[in-house]
């Protein structure tokens, strides 16, 4: 008999415009963790779904970090610009986000909250200047406490362009299943 097919959703908070790369203020069309998710898309068939915020954190990067700051001190839900209406029909989801103060973006938090996660997996991507996960992993759990965490990936932002081999590996190691097409080019 033929395996069901297992629906998976990548959701996604990126951010472009100003941002740091070790030591240096570039400005960037494309954020790093929307980079991920562009190669990410190559490799699985999922949905993709960006949480975008109504309103937006400003492109100055310093004037953004004050801002992502205030809103995780007082856990601030922002508005997103769209919602899914259901998520009913996946299976796993794939959470791709900036590390933001140690933890994940506010805006992520909107997102999670919204949905019932009961038996589904969410598997965190988490894209960052060198600290890692933080505690966005213990965090996403908070925010859907229901969902089965699995193991998160670490992609430092500036080598978001060449991450292609590690996030395929991973996503492998969780079991998802990947297009037949990248499966045999290796
Ligand atoms: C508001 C803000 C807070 C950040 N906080 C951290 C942090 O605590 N640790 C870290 O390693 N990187 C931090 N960064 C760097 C981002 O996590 C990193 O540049 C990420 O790849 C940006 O993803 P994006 O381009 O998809 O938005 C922060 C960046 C911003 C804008």
């Amino acid at each position: 008999m033929e395996k069901k097919k297992e629906e998976k959703l990548i959701a996604f908070f990126s951010r472009a415009d100003e941002n740091y790369f070790s030591g240096k203020m570039k400005h960037v069309k494309v954020g790093n963790t929307e980079i991920v998710v562009n190669k990410m898309k190559e490799i699985v068939d999922a949905d993709v779904f960006k949480i975008d915020m109504k309103k937006p954190y400003s492109p100055s990067y310093l004037t953004c970090i004050e801002e992502a700051k205030n809103d995780l001190e007082k856990q601030a839900r922002p508005e997103l610009t769209q919602y899914l209406d259901s998520i009913d029909k996946y299976e796993v989801a794939i959470l791709a986000y900036p590390n933001y103060w140690g933890t994940v973006p506010m805006a992520v938090a909107t997102f999670l909250e919204r949905y019932d996660f009961a038996k589904k997996a969410i598997l965190p991507l988490c894209t960052n200047e060198g600290s890692g996960m933080g505690t966005s992993e213990r965090d996403i759990q908070k925010y859907a406490p229901d969902a089965t965490i699995l193991t998160g990936l670490s992609i430092r932002g500036g080598e978001a362009e060449e991450c292609g081999p590690v996030v395929k590996a991973w996503l492998s190691e969780n079991g998802i299943d990947l297009k037949e097409k990248t499966q045999k080019a290796r």
